[in-house]
């Protein structure tokens, strides 16, 4: 192995675990600061089996979808929504969580026809509609590309909790994200039934859907 390519992998690796640190570090804040804001609203209730009772997450948008259509919450009457945050220039985490999303809807079976899998972009700048367009067909080819205004998206992460920030790190050739990595399932009247994390797996995922998803033949 010559110098260079041992610099390069060394490079890598360090590359590598700074992101480790930084997703583990967002996860940590991400579920203190959901903590903190069940404790402000002083309820621990939940209906639904999961803890998402009392938290106040979601709520009307207006976006782009990859299409170059504008969209808001009820373009998808009747629809569950299972929405995650990202972005597509994400190295490692956003693509992970997004397969495990596709593979969470295929276990589903019939039932994820009732699901609209939705990705919204937290970095506009860079998620032209076109952009999204031809990354959503690399996951699922029911998966909705949504990106805005700054403004938009702005507003939409305030509504949904959503943590993002920009990262210059002189190493890299381009700027990259930090931000929360929830995967969020909405029911069609817009109120937060399941919020899963990284370490939910699509088996978990799949199964809790199951759970809260009545199944096509029973609404028949
Ligand atoms: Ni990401």
């Amino acid at each position: 192995m010559n110098d260079k390519i041992k610099k390069r992998i060394l490079r890598t690796l360090i590359l590598a675990a700074i992101g480790l640190s930084i997703g583990g570090g967002v996860a940590w804040w991400q579920i203190e600061f959901q903590k903190a804001r069940v404790i402000q609203k002083g309820s621990y209730a939940s209906q639904s089996g999961v803890n998402v009772a009392g938290l106040d997450i979601g709520g009307p948008f207006t976006l782009t979808d990859h299409n170059g259509e504008t969209v808001n919450q009820d373009s998808w009457p009747g629809q569950y929504k299972l929405i995650y945050f990202g972005f597509t220039y994400c190295p490692a985490i956003c693509p992970t969580e997004l397969q495990k999303m596709t593979r969470a809807l295929t276990a589903l079976g019939e039932r994820s026809e009732k699901i609209q899998p939705l990705l919204i972009s937290i970095d506009p700048e860079r998620d032209t509609p076109e952009v999204l367009a031809s990354y959503v067909d690399l996951f699922h080819p029911r998966l909705v590309g949504l990106t805005g205004t700054e403004p938009q998206i702005n507003d939409v992460k305030r509504k949904y909790r959503i943590f993002a920030a920009r990262v210059d790190d002189p190493d890299l050739s381009d700027y990259t994200m930090d931000h929360s990595t929830f995967t969020y399932l909405f029911n069609p009247e817009g109120d937060l039934i399941s919020m899963y994390r990284i370490e939910d797996d699509h088996t978990f995922m799949a199964e809790d859907m199951r759970k809260k998803i009545p199944s096509v033949e029973s609404v028949n």
